[in-house]
């Protein structure tokens, strides 16, 4: 199950995902806010993270203009780990080597259809389970 969160500005690009992930029989819950409303990021961003935190969820999509403020609050909160990824690359090699569970994107930055296949490859690549990167990934949650 995947959760989306957007503010204002993410609402088109929220769409598009959800709609994408629909037409692959993809599950989700829409966290983020509706359209032509003001919004604040962190709402959505926190509400995106406590799912994934109870396991509601297994992994995060947050849309905001940059994807920058976003992320930072989502980065907050205990064993997220979010990564704003505006390219493919990023994409595979955060899931990878970081085994992020949020993909933030920045809707003012890109477009959607670049958007979509950033969703494509964020979700349909698997953690490597490799020993170094899981110990760095323990590391991330010491104080
Ligand atoms: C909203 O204007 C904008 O600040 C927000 O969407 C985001 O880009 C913050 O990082």
């Amino acid at each position: 199950m995947i959760a989306i969160g957007n503010d204002h500005t993410g609402y088109d690009m929220k769409k598009a995902i959800m709609e994408y992930l629909d037409n692959r029989g993809i599950e989700y819950k829409d966290f983020g806010c509706g359209e032509l409303t003001t919004s604040n990021y962190p709402d959505y961003a926190k509400a995106v993270g406590r799912a994934i935190q109870k396991k509601e969820c297994d992994k995060g999509i947050l849309i905001c203009g940059t994807g920058i403020g976003i992320s930072i609050a989502a980065n907050k909160m205990k064993g997220i780990r979010a990564a704003l990824c505006h390219d493919c690359f990023s994409a595979e090699a955060t899931r990878l080597h970081n085994d992020a569970n949020i993909l933030a994107m920045g809707a003012r930055v890109i477009g959607v259809g670049h958007a979509l296949k950033i969703v494509e490859t964020f979700i349909s690549t698997e953690f490597s389970q490799d020993e170094r990167h899981i110990h760095r990934i323990q590391m991330l949650e010491e104080d």
